[in-house]
């Protein structure tokens, strides 16, 4: 799913020539990094995250490359890092990929971060936060850029959840607003007119769900001029 977000070839592009760092957070098994890395992406700067080791692990037996996958794959909770972070808490240093264990040590290092499915797991507050967390591991670096996928709305508002959970749907209007507003309380507004925010919702999965309602996948990305 990774490689059909408009801004996919302008990522790979930046890793192929080098020095950039990249995480997929949420990973799961691992799927995306691996096309990515088989697309060009350099396997020695790419991290995949996720919550459960399990799925890492499902990954390895998957996949069949527990013995050389050249990926760096740990686990860590989003949340348990702070929303913010000032240049005394920032890397200066990029530690080395066999090092990294948590998320913290990826703070403001990586170019590129990727989150799949992941924000409409969660209500409109907690997207906020993890919107901020993100911005946390980014370079202040032009080309830097945070992209993504997960369910949206054509209006802004909760999600209706067969499971009943508060789930909030962001839209083509209200995505970018809540970016530039993380960038702006990260770094001022200044830094935050530098913030361009693409955004395209897809319908999906109807069939796959059987879904009564259509369902709507927004893919975007946020990338530093
Ligand atoms: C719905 S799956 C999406 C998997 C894949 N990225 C994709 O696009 O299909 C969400 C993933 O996020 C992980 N996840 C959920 N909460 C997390 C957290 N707080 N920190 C890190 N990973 C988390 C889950 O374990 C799960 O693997």
């Amino acid at each position: 799913m990774m490689r059909t977000n408009s801004i996919y070839p302008t990522v790979l592009e930046a890793g192929k020539k080098g020095n950039t760092r990249f995480l997929d957070l949420g990973c799961c098994m691992g799927t995306d990094v691996r096309k990515l890395v088989h697309d060009g992406y350099p396997a020695s700067h790419v991290f995949g995250c996720d919550l459960r080791q399990e799925y890492i692990e499902l990954g390895h037996e998957l996949f069949g490359d527990a013995d050389r996958c050249p990926i760096r794959f740990f686990t860590s909770n989003v949340f348990d890092l702070p929303t913010t972070v000032d240049s005394a808490t920032r890397n200066t240093v990029v530690p080395e990929p066999s090092t990294v264990t948590a998320l913290a040590q990826l703070r403001g290092v990586l170019t590129h971060i990727y989150t799949g499915a992941l924000f409409h797991l969660f209500d409109e507050e907690t997207q906020y936060g993890l919107a901020a967390r993100l911005v946390t591991l980014l370079e202040r670096s032009p080309g830097a850029i945070i992209f993504g996928r997960h369910q949206g709305l054509l209006e802004e508002g909760y999600i209706n959840d067969a499971l009943g959970r508060n789930r909030y749907g962001h839209s083509e209007k209200s995505w970018p607003r809540l970016w530039k507003k993380v960038f702006a309380e990260a770094e001022g507004e200044a830094f935050a007119q530098r913030i361009v925010v693409r955004t395209e919702v897809r319908e999906q999965f109807k069939e796959t769900f059987r879904a009564k309602e259509p369902l709507y996948m927004l893919y975007w990305s946020v990338q530093i001029l």
